[in-house]
């Protein structure tokens, strides 16, 4: 089955074209990195105008690589949710306008879910269940049980900032470009991480949950301490990366060991830091670390068309018309809809 992939959930315009959920016959991506690179973060009025203008072009460049037509393929999917309301209209808009225009199937997939999906792309052995699912990306930060592919238990998130989002707001208080992780991943590697001790939030009864506000506002206290020569900007970054990072491995082995699985899935762009996967590596042996592959990790349609393939094959159907992009999706309520 062909599925054509379309995500526009935040600042990435991408469609793809993959072949029964796992070859990959094309992956396009448009990054808006340049536009959002002097704010700080993603302007959402500015992403939707970008979303605008490219999803067309991006479309026919997926097909062309794939070397098909519209006419040739056989499913839809589109990231419906979660993200930024404006931007998830213009790839939804556009998967039901081509669904209708070709009159082909069209499913609605949950981008963070899609995320978890990307990492099982690469792999040639059948991953057991349960296993536990990792999502650290700019917009969420989540351990799920993943009883089956669709069927997942929330078992911790975040209470306030995604650790991307607190990268990219430390890089913002550096004086540095967004998106901020692969910048103070980079700078990290100069760094002392021990000059300052910082610690991410816990919360109370729940091990699994995070909190990286706290951490985001120690970090700009001793930032207003210093006079920030480079040395101290690489210092700050690495011990905010070590807390962080130290926070993320602790609590996801733990949730590993409580629910006695052998496997994490890790998905979100995040999971692109090399310093994260070499801690995961050093802090066990026990478990199989199985990480997205390059070109997987951050926001991309592939692992859109991905999940769409089973999606549809579970559901035995597409989506109506009337499916709405919504901005949050409980984890619970993801492919498991009737
Ligand atoms: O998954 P993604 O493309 O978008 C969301 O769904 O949110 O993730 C983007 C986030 C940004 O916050 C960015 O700073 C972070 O991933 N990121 C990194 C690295 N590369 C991207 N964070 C830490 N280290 C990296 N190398
Ligand atoms: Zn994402």
């Amino acid at each position: 089955m062909l599925v054509l992939g379309i995500e526009s959930t935040c600042d990435e315009t991408a469609c793809a074209v993959v072949c029964d959920g796992q070859t990959i016959l094309s992956n396009v991506v448009s990054s808006q990195i340049d536009l959002h690179s002097e704010y700080g973060g993603v302007v959402p009025e500015l992403a939707c105008r970008r979303h605008i203008d490219l999803i067309i072009p991006v479309l026919n460049q997926a097909l062309t690589d794939a070397k098909l037509t519209l006419q040739e393929i056989d499913l839809i999917a589109v990231a419906h949710g979660p993200g930024l309301i404006g931007a998830l209209f213009i790839g939804l808009n556009t998967a039901k306008a081509l669904a209708l225009a070709h009159q082909k199937p069209f499913i609605g997939v949950n981008h963070v879910e899609a995320h978890l999906y990307a990492a099982l792309m690469s792999q040639t052995e059948p991953v057991q269940f349960p296993c536990l699912g990792a999502v650290l990306s700019g917009g969420h930060t989540a351990l799920v049980l993943i009883k089956e592919l669709g069927v997942y238990e929330l078992i911790g998130q975040t209470a306030d900032d995604a650790v991307g989002e607190a990268y990219d707001k430390v890089a913002r208080m550096l004086g540095l470009p967004y998106p901020g992780g692969p910048i103070i991943e980079k700078m990290a590697l100069q760094g002392d991480p021990n000059r300052f001790s910082f610690k991410a939030g816990q919360i109370k009864c729940k091990p699994f949950d995070f909190s990286f506000s706290g951490l985001k506002t120690a970090v700009l206290y001793k930032i207003k301490e210093l006079l920030l020569t480079s040395q101290d900007k690489q210092d700050v970054a690495a011990a905010f990366q070590q807390a962080a990072q130290e926070d993320i491995v602790k609590k996801t082995l733990a949730a590993a060991n409580h629910f006695q699985v052998k496997s994490i899935l890790f998905g979100g762009g995040v999971t692109n830091n090399q310093a994260l996967r070499q801690k995961f590596r050093e802090a066990s042996t026990d478990y199989s670390f199985i990480w997205p592959s390059h070109g997987l990790s951050l926001d991309n349609a592939a692992m859109i068309a991905g999940l769409g393939y089973h999606c549809f094959l579970k559901r035995g159907k597409g989506d109506g018309m009337d499916l709405e992009p919504l901005t949050r999706i409980p984890f619970a309520l993801t492919s498991q809809n009737p």
